[in-house]
């Protein structure tokens, strides 16, 4: 177990259907920590690095350009072995078959249109958050509900 930040984006899709608040209560309510929050239109340099697994995709151009088309919103969240946390909160690629519970799931039909991305590795939630974040804009706090959130042991 270790204790570990993630990078969320809810994109256009989410922004435009109001869902800002239920996707950060989801989160909130699993007892992950919010350590960064922002709203930003993300450049198409910033996107080109966000997605550079995705380059060579014939769907990168069409990613790229609905990504940038208005404001999305950034967050990190933190917790123990946060990555796969998030990622099952927000389910599987394509929303008309993510497992119902998961955000996708629950609110989401499309594989573009999948209204969040939530960072796949450690090392990406690393470069991810540098692409949206200044070191002064991610926060180190104690969370008052920690020691009932998790076991001692667990928190090390
Ligand atoms: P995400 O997993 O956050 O990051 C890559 C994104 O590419 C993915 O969400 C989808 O929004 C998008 N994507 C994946 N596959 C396709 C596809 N076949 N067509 C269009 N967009 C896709």
């Amino acid at each position: 177990m270790s204790n570990a930040r993630t990078a969320v984006l809810v994109k256009p899709d989410g922004l435009q259907r109001g869902l800002i608040g239920e996707i950060i209560g989801r989160f909130e309510r699993k007892g992950l920590k919010l350590v960064g929050l922002k709203m930003v239109q993300m450049t198409d340099e910033m996107l080109s690095e966000w997605y550079v697994e995705h380059k060579d995709r014939s769907f990168f151009g069409d990613l790229k350009s609905f990504m940038g088309s208005m404001p999305i919103v950034a967050m990190a969240w933190e917790g123990v072995d946060a990555v796969p946390v998030v990622r099952k909160l927000v389910g599987t690629t394509l929303g008309r078959e993510a497992e119902a519970g998961s955000i996708r799931g629950d609110f989401g039909m499309s594989q573009q249109m999948n209204l969040i991305h939530a960072s796949s590795s450690d090392e990406d939630a690393a470069r991810e958050l540098k692409i949206v974040f200044k070191d002064n804009e991610l926060f180190g706090y104690q969370g008052a509900m920690e020691c009932v959130i998790y076991a001692e042991q667990e928190r090390k």
